[in-house]
């Protein structure tokens, strides 16, 4: 199937507990984030998200809608180079034993689900339009990476919450971060190389129009994901014709155990750098302009953040629309979607806290059938503090 992240940008541009009382001033609440300059010192997005906080936090005092979350007890979520060695080691722990444990989902039915981690991957497969139609990119993939963090944590013991990965940190080089360095405290490394031309990018006018090849597209042959078994799909795989064996069944949904492949890619990262969120974020007064912008402006040559994400991690699952988050680095790329996504909801709370794009339909649900969390109401997700029944409660920091 010919279907890439490219086809989201084409498809979518054609949708148009009560606050405790106040008893004594309250210290002004403070991100607390690892600034000491090393080795990253706070770029423009991080420096966007440091100011609106005071904002956000007065919006917050008047909100009846908090449901006993407050800035103070929520879940703070890192960014990968920020946490230390010890932490990264735990996390990457629970993702295998997520990867070894049995799943849920009907296995007769759904033959290539051999693991829990894979109910993840098969909900998203089999969702895809759904999750990826405006309005449930946003919403829906933030239960989803709220889902994912759970199960990590009640499923594996993880005593964290899910990292996230800023682009801006990675951009000049991904290959030789921390994050993707194949080092064993790392999320893996670099495929093997694969001769192959790159992701055709139709919407773009030369040399845009496609993203040439990053010199991977094999197997992973390091770090702690070398061993990983994929099973589901390939459905949209963006490999030539046969690097990545065929699914037995014609609709993805069969066992086909094979490696984890990656092309980490420079050229897709070249549109990550922070000065290219901080546009989207500033330039952005709309909702539907913040999410068209963040999945490519043709006109800008800028492939947009979304995109350029998934396709510097690339390969197979990764680079597959319907599949990617079969590789784990799926978690952190939209951890990070979701993080920009408060973060400009907070640059206005009154004005922005409380529209989704399109907007959809009052009854509208998201339902996660095999992750396992209950459906909700697409208007209740709009909120990762008090959002969901209240069961939301983190900040990105
Ligand atoms: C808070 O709740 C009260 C009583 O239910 C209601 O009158 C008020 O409009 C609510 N305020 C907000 C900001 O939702
Ligand atoms: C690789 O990880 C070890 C700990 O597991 C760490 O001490 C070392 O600095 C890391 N090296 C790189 C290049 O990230
Ligand atoms: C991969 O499997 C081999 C063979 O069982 C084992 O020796 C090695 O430690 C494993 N490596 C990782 C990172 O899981
Ligand atoms: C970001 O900075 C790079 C390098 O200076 C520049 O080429 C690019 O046009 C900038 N992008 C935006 C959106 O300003
Ligand atoms: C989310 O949006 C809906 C619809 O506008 C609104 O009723 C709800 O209050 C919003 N949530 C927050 C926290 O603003």
């Amino acid at each position: 199937m010919v279907i890439t992240f490219w086809a989201l940008l084409l498809s979518s541009a054609l949708v148009g507990v009560g606050a405790s009382p106040v008893t004594a001033p309250k210290k002004p609440f403070s991100l607390n984030r690892r600034n000491d300059g090393w080795p990253y010192p706070l770029d423009e997005v991080d420096k966007l998200e440091e100011e609106a906080i005071s904002k956000y936090e007065a919006y917050l005092a008047k909100q009846n809608t908090t449901r006993g979350c407050t800035l103070e007890n929520s879940a703070k979520r890192l960014e990968w180079h920020d946490m230390t060695i010890a932490q990264r080691e735990e996390y990457i722990r629970a993702v295998l034993c997520l990867q070894s444990k049995p799943p849920k989902a009907d296995t007769a039915s759904y033959p290539g689900v051999l693991s829990r981690y894979d109910d993840f991957v098969l909900t998203h497969e089999t969702q895809a339009f759904h999750l990826h139609s405006t309005p449930h990119l946003f919403p829906g993939h933030r239960l989803y990476i709220w889902a994912y963090e759970k199960a990590l944590r009640e499923e594996c013991g993880y005593t964290g919450w899910q990292p996230y990965w800023n682009w801006g940190r990675t951009a000049a080089d991904p290959v030789n971060t921390p994050l993707f360095n194949g080092n064993m405290s790392s999320m893996g490394g670099q495929g093997a190389y694969v001769d192959y031309k790159g992701i055709a990018a139709a919407a773009f006018k030369p040399p845009y129009d496609y993203i040439p090849a990053g010199g991977g597209g094999g197997c992973v042959t390091d770090g702690p994901f070398k061993n990983m078994t994929v099973s589901l799909g390939p459905i949209g795989s963006v490999l030539p014709d046969g690097v990545v064996p065929k699914n037995p069944r014609s609709d993805g949904f069969g066992s086909n155990p094979r490696c984890l492949r990656r092309d980490v890619n420079k050229y897709a990262s070249q549109v990550l750098f922070a000065n290219f969120t901080g546009a989207l974020i500033r330039n952005s007064p709309t909702i539907d302009k913040f999410q068209q912008d963040m999945l490519g402006i043709p006109e800008k040559n800028d492939w947009g953040v979304h995109m350029a994400g998934h396709y510097t991690i690339g390969g197979d699952p990764g680079g597959d629309f319907f599949s990617s988050p079969g590789d784990p680095l799926f978690w952190f790329h939209h951890g990070m979607v979701d993080r920009i996504w408060w973060i400009w909801q907070m640059q206005d709370p009154e004005n922005r806290m409380n529209v989704l794009p399109s907007p959809p339909p009052a009854d509208d649900v998201v339902d996660l059938n095999w992750v396992g969390v209950e459906p909700s109401n697409v208007w209740d997700l709009n909120d990762s503090i008090g959002g969901y029944g209240g069961k939301f409660c983190y900040i990105y920091v």
